[in-house]
């Protein structure tokens, strides 16, 4: 059975994978820090993606760029204009609602996404969609909202200094793309990967950590020859379909949902989003979009410089299109956590709390478990120091050692080693496993290899 959001999000908080933002001040609605064993699940997550798409890619590079752009950026691309959502407000209880999501929730049968203001107006007139906060339905007009965070740079606060918190990273590779070029002596098809928080001043946040208005983005920007790109398209959606399987994802709990033509934005000619079967049903995990040339035409439109790429065999100048892969960090994370918590019952009939999840991405690859801690504790951190080395250790050394192995089981510890008599006077180890409760023997060399070979990724 598939966990529930609130056990998730019960289960994130005990475990010290999430907690509430600014709990200490009573929170701050949508906001998550991310604990011990968050953070570093958010970065094998990161470190995985960027492992699989820079590091084993022949012919991606990476980059870091600033988050703070200048706002003729935003000019440029789009978003100051049309990145809006259009939103309602119930006048008797002052909710705040998106449109389409009103619409969407009222009849599945409509698609509100992407319809006209006008549309969507018609829409809700002809209807009797009611207020889901107070079942009133007395509504303002739509309007339009931009949802991006604006503030200002410098000490003076007027208008010509406003600047914007990005809301996607894929623009600062645009900007970057003739630096990247020019240095990395790369040739169409390239890609530009990076990772980064991106803001969005979100009407309706939640479902936890699935839509906040800060958020990580692993995005990629590949630059190829235009004729080229619906190869390209499919390419990268199967390699992004494939990252997910190989973190264990089944495949039926996964889909692609491409974007009907009349749906498409107005800078795309395909797109497919990969659904992922969250607890209350698919939902967009990552987003694979066929960009054409807008982005580079508008930024050479705007800035008044060649933005061309010249083919060295024919001589030929050309504005790249461009295919960009766009996954949600939190919203993998989210994924993998629903996917991997099981609650199993033994054959002794107890239940225990397993994350069973890949162990590239395990928070710790192994706990060190002196058995008896006035005896095998100094042997113990000898090997703490020895392993942590080369993996993620924990160590804990209170408690029976069944209760010990719970914790590391629901923590998602792949390996756990017991530290014992033997272990002091034939230098062996006993090492068991998480997802089967097996346990072998073997020395400390064999352990380093052992480990190492079974969380790879
Ligand atoms: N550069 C393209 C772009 O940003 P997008 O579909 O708006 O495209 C890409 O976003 C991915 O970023 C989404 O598939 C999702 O995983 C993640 N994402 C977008 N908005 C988010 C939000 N408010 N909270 C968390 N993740 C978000």
């Amino acid at each position: 059975m598939k966990i529930t959001m609130e056990q998730l999000t019960h289960y994130a908080k005990n475990y010290g994978f999430v907690f509430q933002g600014s709990e200490l001040y009573g929170g701050l609605a949508n906001t998550w820090d991310y604990g011990p064993l968050g953070v570093t699940l958010k970065n094998n997550i990161k470190a995985l993606w960027w492992k699989r798409f820079v590091q084993e890619s022949p012919v991606n590079v990476g980059l870091d760029s600033a988050i703070l752009m200048n706002p003729k950026t935003w000019e440029a691309s789009g978003h100051l204009s049309g990145f809006n959502d259009p939103l309602i407000d119930c006048k008797a209880c002052k909710a705040r609602h998106r449109v389409d999501h009103l619409i969407d929730a009222f009849d599945r049968t409509i698609s509100a996404d992407g319809l006209s203001i006008e549309r969507l107006q018609e829409i809700i007139d002809g209807s009797t969609i009611k207020c889901p906060a107070c079942g009133v339905r007395d509504f303002t007009p739509i309007r339009q909202f931009n949802l991006m965070f604006k503030t200002s740079q410098g000490a003076l606060d007027d208008h010509s200094h406003d600047i914007y918190l990005r809301p996607e990273t894929a623009q600062g590779i645009f900007l970057n793309f003739k630096n990247v070029l020019r240095t990395s002596r790369k040739k169409i098809p390239f890609g530009i990967a990076q990772i980064g928080k991106s803001f969005r001043n979100e009407i309706t946040p939640g479902n936890f950590i699935f839509r906040t208005r800060e958020f990580e983005q692993c995005e990629l920007e590949f630059f190829c020859e235009p004729g080229t790109e619906m190869d390209w398209f499919n390419y990268w959606k199967k390699a992004s379909m494939q990252f997910l399987l190989d973190l264990n994802i089944p495949q039926d709990h996964l889909n692609f949902s491409d974007h009907a033509p009349e749906k498409l934005s107005h800078y795309s000619n395909a797109t497919s989003d990969i659904e992922y079967q969250f607890a209350w049903g698919f939902d967009e995990l990552w987003g694979i979009a066929s960009r054409t040339d807008y982005d580079l035409k508008q930024h050479q439109a705007h800035s008044g410089e060649s933005l061309e790429y010249m083919d060295p065999m024919t001589n030929q100048k050309y504005l790249p299109y461009v295919i960009e892969p766009s996954l949600g960090v939190e919203r993998l994370f989210l994924a993998l956590l629903t996917e991997a918590y099981e609650e199993e019952t033994l054959d002794n009939g107890d239940i225990r709390t397993v994350l069973k999840i890949h162990p590239a991405l395990a928070p710790y690859k192994v706990a060190i478990l002196p058995l008896i801690k006035k005896r095998h504790a100094a042997q113990a951190q000898t090997l703490f120091e020895t392993l942590s080395k080369h993996v993620t250790c924990s160590y804990d050394d209170t408690g029976n050692i069944g209760r010990r192995y719970r914790r590391c089981d629901a923590i998602g510890t792949p390996f756990a080693i017991t530290i014992d008599d033997d272990s002091l006077n034939k230098g062996t180890y006993t090492l068991r496993m998480r997802d089967t409760m097996a346990q072998i023997t073997l020395s400390e060399p064999q352990l380093i290899e052992y480990i190492q070979k079974h969380t790879a990724f």
